[in-house]
């Protein structure tokens, strides 16, 4: 088989050393790559006034499949004040390369996983009747619409008066009509009825492929009519194309209520952008947590893997590392099942599993300790030794 190309993107803090553990199990399973290193991240905002260079849009452009590892992203007065001294006051903005990358290359379908792995110490645990417990098995895959809705970044503190007199033609403006410009944020929620359709659409067809017996639309149409309706219209209609598949519709705000209540009930879950970021989350949570999280950005034809975590700066510096490689580790096989390799990603799933429920060797967070250099002395694996194991399983 021909090796492939992968841009790597490691980014910031952690994301430099969790990227590094993921391409040693890609390795060890004998995944034939080369790795572009790219640079993308905060050193490169302040040296370059950029955080996403063109030459990494370049290699992703050339190569379609990226690896990235997390950013650190800052407060914009804070991030203009770190800017180097011959950059300041040229109109450098600060923007979120991976919002940047998302944008970029219309990776419009964000996958998030959220599997409960056996064994694992921070499953969620419910009361029964009586003094028992019980550890429902989640398996859901949220799609969340990646480039548009409330992360589109159209939005103004201060808007423009042309804006003003546009928004202006609602009748719903006149509540506002006493507030100064000065004193009006406003971050705008554009849906597109191509991008809800094509997330929609590959949340069915998922569905239908892994045998998923509902899809899920979680948004807020009783009250955002216009975006969150147009997702629900959309969402009725390729549903017909799906009859063997339940159609369930969630009001956001509940699902994170109801999360908690029945969460094995849910297969497929697809949001906009933000309630997307939100449900997602929460699932993590139910899971293992920012350990667990792993992402894929698939656009038509270029597809970034990530997990969702980002550069922990806590921990950035302690040798040896203590953060948790596997959602990280996890974020690659979902880049193996996206290019066909997904023997490759099954085992690596699997070494992942047996570890997990052998529960010999676990990360600081799976033993719900503080993070620090103590960790390890607490019994604590290192990072590497997260790895060692996963790849003695494969
Ligand atoms: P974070 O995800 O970096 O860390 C939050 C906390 O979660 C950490 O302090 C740590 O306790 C835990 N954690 C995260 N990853 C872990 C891992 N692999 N293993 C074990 N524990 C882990 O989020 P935070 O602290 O809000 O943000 C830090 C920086 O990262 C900020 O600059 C933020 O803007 C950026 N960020 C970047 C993201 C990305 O690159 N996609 C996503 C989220 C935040
Ligand atoms: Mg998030």
């Amino acid at each position: 088989m021909s090796k492939r190309t992968v841009v790597k993107m490691p980014g910031d803090g952690i994301g430099k050393t969790v990227i590094e553990e993921a391409i040693r199990v890609l390795d060890a399973i004998g995944f034939e790559a080369e790795y572009i290193h790219s640079d993308i991240g905060w050193e490169f905002w302040v040296t370059e006034g950029n955080p996403l260079p063109q030459r990494t849009l370049d290699l992703l452009e050339k190569h379609k499949l990226g690896l990235f590892g997390a950013i650190t992203s800052k407060p914009k007065d804070q991030a203009a004040k770190e800017l180097s001294p011959e950059l300041q006051g040229k109109g450098h903005v600060y923007y979120s390369p991976i919002v940047g990358l998302r944008q970029h290359f219309n990776l419009d379908v964000c996958m998030r996983p959220c599997k409960t792995f056996k064994g694992n110490p921070l499953n969620f645990i419910r009361r029964t009747q009586g003094d028992g417990f019980e550890e429902p098995e989640v398996d859901v895959v949220v799609f969340r619409q990646n480039t548009e809705g409330l992360y589109g970044g159209v939005e103004w503190t201060n808007p423009p008066p042309e804006v003003r007199k546009a928004l202006e033609t609602h009748p719903k403006m006149a509540n506002f009509k006493s507030t100064p410009s000065e004193d009006l944020a406003i971050s705008t929620r554009i849906y597109t009825r191509g991008a809800c359709q094509r997330i929609l659409e590959e949340g069915f067809k998922y569905a239908k492929r892994f045998g998923y017996k509902s899809v899920t639309i979680c948004e807020k149409p009783n009250v955002i009519r216009e975006t969150s309706g147009m997702m629900r219209e959309e969402g009725r209609k390729i549903h017909k194309n799906y009859p063997d598949i339940a159609l369930w519709e969630t009001n956001i705000d509940a699902q994170m209520m109801w999360m908690t209540k029945n969460p094995e009930d849910y297969g497929v879950v697809v949001s906009g952008n933000m309630f997307g970021d939100i449900v997602s989350d929460g699932f993590a949570g139910l899971v293992g947590g920012l350990g667990f999280a792993c992402s894929a950005n698939i656009g038509k034809d270029c597809a970034i893997f990530e997990p969702t975590h980002g550069s922990a700066p806590k921990y950035q510096a302690l040798d040896p590392s203590i953060v948790n490689p596997i959602a990280m580790i996890l974020s690659s096989a979902m880049m193996l099942d996206h290019i066909g390799e997904e023997d490759k990603a099954k085992r690596i799933r699997d070494a992942i599993s047996a570890v997990v429920s052998e529960g010999k060797v676990r990360a600081y967070d799976m033993l719900k300790l503080k993070g620090g250099p103590d960790v390890l002395k607490q019994g604590a694996a290192t990072t590497g030794q997260i790895t060692d194991a996963i790849i003695a399983k494969l």
